[in-house]
């Protein structure tokens, strides 16, 4: 699903954060370069910075989160920002106000950016379209569409341990056809010309026909994870799923989990990601989440200055 609306200005500039598909691969370099420097102006996140003081930034998720929330909070509160995390619980959306209502009355106390996580796919492009004011969108989250911040941080860490991209293989396993992160992550590794991507997932958890023309589809595990550099393990998402669209776990552990002994199929280093919540013993096994070729909790602070990035690139200009 490609935004209806520009998330580039006249210019040519990024004025909102809605998805990477169609992001060149010089801007997501760009995004990339910007973060690695804004994590040693700020000393590792020790120290704060004066970006984007006097901006105001809400955080409006509609759906659980505690990496992404937490990081885009510490992101705008260590460039100087402030941040309104909209509690929704005992918000008047409980009492039936609209999603509209409720953005253009936060936009009239004056936010200088909305960070949007929704179930429904397409909904920060859709409060893009309604702002009445300049402010910035940046999607936490649609549905199954994307996570472009997620896909950063990916390929940052990736970036750190790897300089090969052409040559990379990358597996992507587990819940492909609920998964935003799936998508925003082979949108930034294709920008950045990764050129075997193979998705594997059960049948009913495939992508749909025609999606992804640029990946290998798998549906066995093992054959996917031989000779593999990367593998990107993904929760499933029972949340997005209509019915028990999959045997119990301990059966999907067998065909689909990342277990240290299938771990050994894959190249002798392979790099094994996650983009959390991590649910041990169903996609990951405890001892691999938690042994030395993991880089998940490297993607967690990775996650910080990947958003302290995308904000900085889309409202400092304008502070
Ligand atoms: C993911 C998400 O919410 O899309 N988590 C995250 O943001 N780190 C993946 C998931 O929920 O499984």
């Amino acid at each position: 699903m490609n935004p209806s609306i520009s998330q580039l200005d006249a210019s040519g500039r990024l004025r909102h954060l809605l998805t990477l598909e169609g992001l060149l691969r010089e801007r997501i370099l760009a995004l990339l370069d910007r973060a690695e420097d804004l994590r040693a102006q700020s000393r590792g996140g020790t120290r704060r910075l004066d970006l984007l003081a006097g901006c105001t930034i809400v955080n409006l998720f509609f759906e659980p989160s505690t990496r992404t929330r937490t990081s885009f909070d510490l992101a705008a509160q260590r460039l100087g920002a402030q941040v309104i995390n909209f509690d929704i619980a005992r918000s008047s959306t409980v009492k039936g106000e609209t999603l509209l209502d409720t953005v253009h009355t936060l936009e009239a106390m004056h936010a200088d950016a909305f960070v949007v996580r929704h179930k429904e796919s397409g909904t920060p492009e859709y409060i893009a379209r309604h702002l009445r004011s300049g402010a910035a969108v940046l999607n936490a989250g649609d549905g199954s569409h994307a996570h472009p911040t997620q896909g950063l941080l990916d390929v940052l860490t990736l970036r750190q341990h790897r300089a090969d991209f052409e040559n990379l293989r990358v597996v992507i396993c587990g819940d492909i056809r609920h998964s935003r992160v799936a998508r925003s992550d082979v949108h930034a590794l294709g920008a950045l010309g990764m050129r075997d991507i193979r998705l594997c997932a059960p049948p009913e958890l495939a992508p749909a026909p025609g999606d992804f023309p640029q990946c290998g589809i798998f549906h066995d595990f093992d054959a996917a994870i031989a000779g593999a550099d990367v593998a990107i393990m993904l929760r499933l998402q029972k949340e997005r799923m209509q019915a028990a669209a999959i045997p119990s776990e301990a059966e999907y552990f067998q065909r689909y989990g990342l277990s240290a002994q299938r771990l050994r199929h894959a190249a002798p280093d392979c790099l094994v990601m996650h983009p959390g919540p991590i649910n041990r013993g169903v996609e990951i096994a405890s001892d691999v989440a938690d042994g030395p070729q993991s880089l998940i909790l490297e993607q967690v602070a990775n996650g910080v200055f990947v958003r302290m990035a995308a904000l900085a690139e889309l409202l400092a200009a304008r502070n």
